[in-house]
């Protein structure tokens, strides 16, 4: 199993890392624009191998996609994360322009790969990689869900003094801010609801710390998080490799579920060895699919810049 990572700053280093220690992958191909520093990072990991116990071998390149050659599986985590105060919307600009160039190299070198969107704003990179490529959207996969999805059980776990290995709960919507959608309704803690054991308040205030959750962190680190992000990356790159078939909360063109059409967002899905297995339609109440649906005419705004700078 061969996993390529294209971008060797936090989020993708971080990323290679949680996959090798996991011991799934026979190989890693860190590559980078800058010269010399994926190899760094690379030999750094590797250096941690006898450590860690792990078998992975990293390989490190700087641009060569050649390197990438029959990849199962490449994470796109390419262009520039927001600094304090931005939105993940704003990055749009530059990070379009790199997300497409770093998708159609991907794609020349290893026409059957799966592709894992993690550049920002993630819904609408999904969509653009989606709809250029013109590859099967099994194969096109955004990250968010699954980050946001760990987030919101970290804030449960906090509110209720437990592990967080004890809470099932889900983000869908898009990677946003603002159209994150928590469904509060639905976690659990070994299947009893949240609701039957924390106040209405403390719930509300859950759910805002997480759909805040990377404004937050990037406010404290100065630029944006990557330990949580690199490991929801291996989650979904380990559930693929291993063919685990879990749900994750990805984001996914739609085609008409959950009403929405000609939009990547985030959606519970199946992973399996061919990617997208399955779209899980689950039944929302109505304010759930109100707010799903706010979250989409956001990501289609965000969409639109898309065609005003002609890149789609
Ligand atoms: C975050 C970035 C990766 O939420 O979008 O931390």
């Amino acid at each position: 199993m061969k996993i390529t990572v294209v971008g060797a700053g936090a989020v993708g280093a971080s990323s290679a890392e949680y996959i090798a220690i996991k011991n799934f992958a026979s190989e890693v191909v860190l590559l980078d624009i800058k010269e010399n520093f994926a190899e760094g990072k690379a030999m750094d990991l590797m250096q941690t191998s006898s450590l860690n116990s792990f078998d992975t071998k990293i390989i490190g390149c700087t641009n060569d996609y050649s390197n990438t050659k029959n990849s199962d599986i490449a994470v796109i985590t390419s262009g520039i994360p927001r600094k304090p105060g931005m939105s993940r919307e704003e990055l749009i600009g530059i990070n379009a322009k790199i997300v497409k160039e770093v998708s159609d190299e991907l794609i020349r070198f290893s026409p059957n790969v799966i592709l894992i969107i993690v550049s920002n704003p993630m819904d609408t990179m999904t969509y653009l990689a989606y709809k250029t490529l013109g590859i099967e959207k099994r194969r096109v996969i955004g990250m968010g869900g699954a980050l946001d999805s760990a987030r919101f059980k970290y804030r449960i776990s906090e509110a209720l003094s437990c592990p967080s290995s004890d809470i099932s709960a889900m983000v869908i919507g898009a990677h946003s801010d603002k159209g994150m959608v928590p469904l509060t309704r639905l976690a659990t803690r070994n299947s009893i609801p949240i609701n039957q054991m924390l106040s209405h308040e403390t719930i509300e205030k859950i759910r805002h710390e997480t759909k805040v959750g990377g404004a937050t962190l990037t406010s404290m680190l100065g630029t944006s998080a990557w330990y949580a992000p690199g490991a929801a990356v291996s989650s979904i790159v380990h559930a693929i490799a291993c063919d685990q078939r879990k749900i994750f909360p990805c984001s996914v063109f739609l085609d008409g579920e959950y009403g929405l059409s000609d939009i990547a967002i985030g959606v519970p899905v199946v992973l399996g060895k061919n990617g997208i297995e399955r779209i899980c339609e689950i039944e929302l109440d109505k304010i759930e699919k109100n707010m799903l649906s706010e979250s989409a005419s956001g990501v289609n705004k965000t969409n639109e810049i898309l065609k005003e700078m002609k890149i789609i």
